[in-house]
């Protein structure tokens, strides 16, 4: 879903996303039959874990329909999705018994100043909150939290947020500022290296590494020694993994892009809206992803990707 119900300023600035940005039409948008016929031809190209993010999932219309048609595929094993959990608390319940699995919330404090600004005035603290409740009493886990970390913003409120989730069985991963989009007038001196965080965290509360679940995990994780939980660093400013990603994104016009970062899609809606059989369909996905060579924030890190700087995909398209 391309909408979104908050105007978070790193994401969908007030001031270009108002009553005359022109969001997609209802026929522009994906069907949940063309994303069940997507899903369906990229199972069988061994994908098994499925995201629905936006924007703002929850704001699709009977998104747990979506959801039952998902996990009916076979081969899919795992379904997540991406909110920033606002309407969380109504529609936990529904998720869970169509067949989701795990949500992540994005909650970029628990201040609730800074939690307003954050949000663009748009987000009310008490239903994220309420909305990651619901979450837990429907069974869906485990639940994570993406806190963005900005400096100047929110960092000065990261151990309250920590605190307020230790001992809940709730992952909080923190999140490096990262330059994706060219709406957020991101700088470097915005982000705060997740080493510098984890020695402040460290200090209060001694943590302990622990192995990663599987090779593509993008977070690190870390446990509190005390028995407080884990939580997760991902730093994809300080540390970039682009060799061991391997999502596949798809926006809601459904266009395929291969990297967070890249600055155009492969139109795959054309293909599904002109008589295209599915095997040709496979066949021009895998022809594509093999040819991908996206490696932006390893190349960021080394300095040489200046010329892409004015012209990537906005975060509310593809998701995380
Ligand atoms: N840097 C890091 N994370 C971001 N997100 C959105 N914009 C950025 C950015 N510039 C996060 C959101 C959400 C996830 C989809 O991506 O907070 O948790
Ligand atoms: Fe919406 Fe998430 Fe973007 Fe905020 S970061 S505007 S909640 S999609």
């Amino acid at each position: 879903m391309d909408k979104c119900n908050f105007r978070c300023p790193y994401c969908m600035p007030e001031d270009s996303f108002n009553d005359s940005y022109r969001f997609l039409k209802q026929g522009e948008r994906l069907s949940f039959g063309e994303i069940n016929r997507l899903v369906r031809i990229f199972s069988r190209l061994g994908v098994k874990k499925v995201r629905l993010t936006g924007g703002e999932p929850l704001l699709r219309k009977g998104l747990p329909n979506l959801i039952n048609g998902l996990s009916n595929i076979e081969g899919i094993e795992d379904i997540a999705l991406t909110t920033n959990g606002a309407l969380l608390g109504d529609q936990a319940a529904a998720l869970k018994q169509a067949g989701l699995h795990r949500v992540t919330v994005s909650l970029d404090s628990v201040d609730p100043k800074i939690f307003l600004r954050m949000t663009g005035g748009k987000g009310a603290l008490n239903d994220v909150l309420d909305g990651i409740n619901k979450a837990q009493e429907a069974g869906l886990k485990p639940i994570k939290i993406n806190t963005v970390v900005q400096r100047g913003v929110n960092d000065s409120a990261i151990i309250e947020l920590l605190k307020r989730f230790r001992h809940s069985g709730i992952i909080v991963r923190l999140i490096e500022y990262m330059d994706v989009g060219t709406l957020n007038k991101w700088a470097f001196s915005k982000t705060i290296a997740s080493t510098d965080l984890e020695r402040q965290i460290n200090a209060i509360w001694p943590l302990k590494s622990v192995a990663s679940n599987s090779a593509e995990e993008v977070s690190s994780r870390h446990i509190y020694q005390d028995g407080g939980g884990e939580i997760g660093f991902i730093s994809s400013i300080s540390k970039p993994f682009c060799g061991d990603c391997s999502r596949a994104r798809i926006s809601s016009d459904g266009k395929l892009y291969t990297c967070l970062f890249s600055n155009s899609g492969f139109d795959l809606k054309k293909l599904l809206r002109s008589g295209s059989s599915d095997l040709e369909i496979e066949h021009t996905i895998r022809s594509r992803w093999s040819k991908r060579g996206d490696r932006y924030s390893e190349e960021r890190a080394e300095n040489k990707n200046t010329e892409l700087s004015n012209n990537r995909i906005e975060m509310f398209h593809i998701g995380g």
